[in-house]
């Protein structure tokens, strides 16, 4: 298969199968999308706009062609993924490359009833995957080298900054430091050390702008490590180190309140200020990304 005339299958076309999909078709990729529930795929094609014309949809995982690659995106959950994968593996060749977007779980673990588990590996986009530059590449322990390296070209293809980890972990990178955050975040809202907008602009406008330029690790080496220690020293007694979900994330949920979804998380939310924010954050998160590609590290690793 010609690299010019690319051919892939997204698997579920839910909040990443639209945004993937339109990654795809932007770049010159045929795409087909196949999500079991044809409101979800109605939907899909609105959020995708001109764009879709150029996209197929459809409710049946029936891969006629032999894509170059498959994604599939499905429901968070090992055993749904598992049956979409055998799916996936009876239609198409051996030469196919079969990835997952799964956030965080073990790819051994989802690809352990699968045929070929060496063409398997996982891509873990970043919502909107139309617009979020990193891509972790995750390999499972039977992911074959040359499936690694080929994924990484498509992936720079779409305009993707592809970053490889060398073992999989539970939660890949991003989800651990994020979760680690998160994890503080809530015990400090726990404790009412800060309420919720003033622990939100803390984040933002310090940590958070500064990190849209450099990485922690870059950011830390600015700032000296010998500081850095000091303050870990006394700090770590001190952080949470709880193995189970903070009690008042498990409230949150229990009571109903999901999010801007429902109108209620954190934050109040209505249908129209939600879009409206997601609409802004879409112009946003473009000018953030100039910015911060543009803005080099002075450092080498
Ligand atoms: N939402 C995010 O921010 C985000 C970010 C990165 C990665 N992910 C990962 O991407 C994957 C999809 O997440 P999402 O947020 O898009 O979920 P979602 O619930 O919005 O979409 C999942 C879709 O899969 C479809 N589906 C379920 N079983 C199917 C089957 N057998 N065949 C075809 N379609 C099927 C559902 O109908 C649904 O539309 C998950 O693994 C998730 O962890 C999500």
């Amino acid at each position: 298969m010609q690299e010019d005339s690319l051919q892939a299958v997204v698997v579920g076309a839910g909040t990443m199968g639209a945004t993937l999909a339109k990654l795809m078709a932007v770049h010159g990729v045929k795409v087909t999308v196949v999500d079991t529930n044809p409101q979800v795929l109605e939907t899909s094609r609105l959020r995708m706009g001109a764009n879709a014309a150029a996209v197929s949809f459809t409710t049946e995982l029936k891969v006629k062609k032999n894509p170059d690659f498959v994604i599939e995106s499905v429901t968070e959950n090992v055993t749904v993924k598992q049956k979409v994968l055998a799916q996936i593996e009876d239609g198409v060749a051996e030469s196919t490359v079969i990835m997952t977007n799964t956030s965080g779980i073990p790819i051994d673990d989802i690809s352990s009833a699968m045929r070929i588990p060496q063409r398997f590996v996982g891509t873990h986009f970043f919502n909107p995957a139309d617009i979020v530059p990193v891509v972790e590449v995750v390999p499972g322990s039977h992911t074959e080298a040359p499936v690694v390296e080929q994924t990484c070209r498509w992936l720079r293809r779409l305009g993707k900054r592809p970053a490889v980890l060398n073992t999989c972990v539970p939660g890949f990178v991003a989800n651990r430091i994020q979760h680690a955050v998160m994890r503080e975040c809530l015990s400090l809202l726990e404790k009412g050390v800060v309420e919720t907008a003033a622990l939100d602009d803390i984040v933002q406008y310090s940590i958070g702008i500064r990190m849209a330029l450099n990485g922690p690790l870059c950011q830390r080496d600015l700032n000296g490590l010998d500081t850095h220690l000091n303050i870990a020293r006394y700090l770590y007694p001190d952080i949470d180190a709880r193995q189970e979900p903070a009690a008042l994330l498990e409230e949150h949920v229990a009571q109903g309140r999901l999010g801007a979804k429902v109108g209620r998380g954190f934050y109040y939310w209505t249908d129209e200020s939600r879009a409206r924010h997601q609409a802004q954050e879409r112009k946003s998160l473009q000018r953030i990304i100039e910015i911060a590609t543009q803005h080099s590290s002075g450092g080498e690793p």
